[in-house]
């Protein structure tokens, strides 16, 4: 059987450094906030673009949670969002007390540019885009109407590190990039892990403060915090994985591209690249009219398949208050029925790439 992802695979690729880190971790006797932290902190910062700071945090939610919060989302602020993906997004905004306000996506599954000035109200504070399935947002017109209409802007770059758009890494086009590690995620860590990213200094300041009981020294609380810290354990599994980001990357370059060039069957759409975009490959995604139709002919010929993601958030039982229906955002639902995420994973065999792209192209 071809895993849709075997997380298993990434370990086993730097299993010795990983195991170094974590028993140096254990015998170390600080495991919460320190040094590891810290240091990724830098690393990722660095990594990502000149002048960028970066806060971690105990997950992607929380990132988005406390960077919108420190930004001043509050009661009754509409904040955009895309009326696809992960609900995530979405609860970063209502758990300020803000309200998500959905915009369709495009071809590319990420908020559609032309679509976002109707949404605009007078309540209207921040737009939060999404870089779905590693791909980068096209960047330049949401840039031009956060301008116009003084709004802030902030991605969810959960799915996307190291994605860039026209040379610039996502999380670093507006005032701040929310980070999940989660273990899936192109960057992820062996437990939860999250990251705010910002070229506002101050703002990383404040999220460090908030993350830790709004302590700024010790046993000093300025404002009412959250916990919501980086162990020391993941910021140091997370340094391995980054020292080996351009290879891990290039893995999946190569799988994609190797599904690109290869799956020719007009029932499967491919992925369109966004122009001046390159993309992560968190998932490779393509539509097909028959989601579950192609999904048992793939697992008839051992090859798991997954759907990111099944149903739309402003459908999901959670956010039913906000008052959307069947019918509110077709573009998005027909998305959920349509999507397939091929097995995409740090390493897969030249065998494993072939059987995929084979079995894909003998779909009827
Ligand atoms: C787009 C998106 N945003 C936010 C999150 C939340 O991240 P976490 O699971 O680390 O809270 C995820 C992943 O789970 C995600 O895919």
């Amino acid at each position: 059987m071809i895993p849709a992802n075997e997380l298993v695979r990434g370990y086993r690729l730097f299993e010795e450094e990983y195991n170094k880190a974590a028993v140096s971790v254990l015998q170390s006797g600080w495991y919460v906030l320190g040094k590891n932290v810290e240091s990724f902190e830098q690393e990722y910062a660095s990594a990502l673009g000149a002048d960028c700071y970066c806060a971690g945090v105990d997950n992607g939610l929380n990132a988005i949670r406390l960077g919108l919060y420190a930004c001043g989302i509050t009661e009754g602020d509409e904040v955009i969002v895309q009326s696809n993906g992960y609900i995530a997004t979405m609860l970063g905004v209502t758990q300020n007390g803000g309200i998500p306000v959905f915009v369709e996506p495009d071809k590319y599954h990420n908020m559609d540019p032309d679509r976002i000035e109707e949404a605009i109200t007078d309540k209207t504070k921040a737009v939060l885009v999404t870089h779905l399935y590693g791909q980068a947002t096209r960047m330049e017109k949401i840039l031009d109407i956060c301008k116009k209409h003084d709004l802030m802007l902030f991605e969810d770059c959960a799915q996307s590190h190291f994605s860039s758009y026209k040379g610039v890494n996502t999380g670093l086009f507006g005032t701040a990039g929310f980070f999940s590690f989660y273990p899936t995620k192109n960057l992820g860590c062996f437990g939860d892990g999250g990251g705010v990213v910002s070229k506002d200094k101050k703002l990383i300041e404040r999220i460090k403060v908030l993350r830790n009981y709004g302590s700024d020294y010790k046993y000093h609380n300025i404002e009412p915090g959250f916990n919501s810290r980086l162990d020391e354990m993941q910021a140091a599994l997370l340094r391995v994985k980054l020292s080996h980001m351009e290879e891990l990357l290039a893995n999946r370059r190569k799988i994609a591209e190797a599904y690109l060039s290869g799956i020719k069957n007009p029932k499967i759409r491919l992925p369109e690249i966004v122009d001046g975009a390159v993309p992560v490959w968190y998932l490779f995604v393509v539509n097909v009219e028959d989601q579950q139709g192609f999904r048992d002919h793939m697992l008839k010929n051992e090859i798991q398949t997954d759907v990111h993601f099944p149903t739309p958030p402003f459908l999901q039982p959670a956010l039913e208050y906000l008052g959307h229906g069947e019918g509110s955002f077709p573009v998005a639902e027909k998305d959920c029925k349509t999507v397939v995420s091929l097995p995409m994973m740090d390493y897969m065999s030249d065998e494993e790439i072939q059987k995929v792209i084979r079995v894909a192209n003998e779909y009827e």
